[in-house]
């Protein structure tokens, strides 16, 4: 334990750049290791190359750690999926679309080992069903997260900017074991070849360990890599739901007051 904790501190202070400044969050005398300044000195003999060394407190980890979640939250936007429950959901405009709402209510209960592929047109509701996943497990307590394919990997390229204070590696592991990934718009992506990389990368991971993953598409499977499609044929994990629907998007709209 204590090890682990050793390492830990050290993998946070490589992180953060000298003498950068991490502002604290109120009440920081709280902390009974540092006194609330979130460094330590480490206790080292002069000469010795750890002299004068400063190692983040636990206190101060466990802040860039929120904040780093907080962050990625932001990133993936999921305040603008927050509306989208299965509760305003019309199950009933079509069997194919009630066969989706079934399926995702299902996986929202229990999402062990199991993969959701929602596929169709847009317009047909695939987007509100996988927020609405998003929504009942967070609201169950399940960790979990929603991102359109291209945000995402715009959020991991982010990673490569010398600004950054957060390693690509680690945003990477952080998507790549959330306990629920929610994969808007597969397809839509830019596909340079280390877009195509990374995507793959992440399905497989998650294929290979079997982590509860919602994928929606409004592309034929056949023009996604095949690396990938091959594990959204696997019906032994995958249920995938074709939807069709006419767009609720421009029938709602169309409708006249009355
Ligand atoms: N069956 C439905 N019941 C209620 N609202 C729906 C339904 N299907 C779609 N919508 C609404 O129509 C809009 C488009 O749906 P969306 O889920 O974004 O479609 P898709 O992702 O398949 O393109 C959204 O505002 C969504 O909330
Ligand atoms: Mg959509
Ligand atoms: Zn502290």
């Amino acid at each position: 334990m204590a090890k682990r904790l050793g390492e830990l501190i050290q993998q946070f202070a490589e992180r953060i750049p000298a003498g950068t400044a991490v502002p604290r969050r109120a009440e920081p005398e709280q902390c009974p290791i540092c006194g609330g300044a979130g460094w330590l000195r480490m206790d080292a003999h002069v000469g010795d190359p750890n002299f004068g060394r400063l190692i983040m407190c636990t206190c101060l980890m466990q802040e860039v750690d929120e904040r780093k979640q907080m962050e990625m939250r932001e990133k993936s936007n999921s305040d603008g999926y927050a509306n989208l429950t299965f509760e305003n959901f019309n199950a009933g405009s079509s069997p194919s679309v009630r066969e989706a709402y079934t399926a995702a209510v299902g996986f929202a209960e229990q999402p062990n080992q199991n993969w959701l592929l929602l596929s169709g047109s847009v317009g047909t509701g695939k987007t509100h069903l996988a927020a609405a996943v998003l929504n009942a497990s967070l609201a169950r307590g399940v960790d979990a997260i929603i991102w359109t394919v291209p945000d995402l990997l715009d959020y991991l390229r982010e990673a490569f900017n010398p600004t950054s204070v957060i390693t690509y590696d680690q945003r990477f592991e952080d998507i790549r074991r959330i306990p629920l990934l929610i994969l808007d718009d597969l397809g839509t992506e830019s596909a340079t070849p280390w877009a195509k990389e990374k995507l793959y990368q992440l399905f497989n991971h998650r294929y290979n360990a079997q982590l509860p993953t919602v994928v929606t598409t409004n592309q034929d499977l056949e023009t996604i890599d095949f690396r990938i499609r091959s594990r959204l044929q696997d019906r032994s994990l995958v249920r995938h739901v074709k939807m069709s629907a006419p767009d609720f998007r421009p029938r709602k709209r169309a409708e006249p007051p009355v």
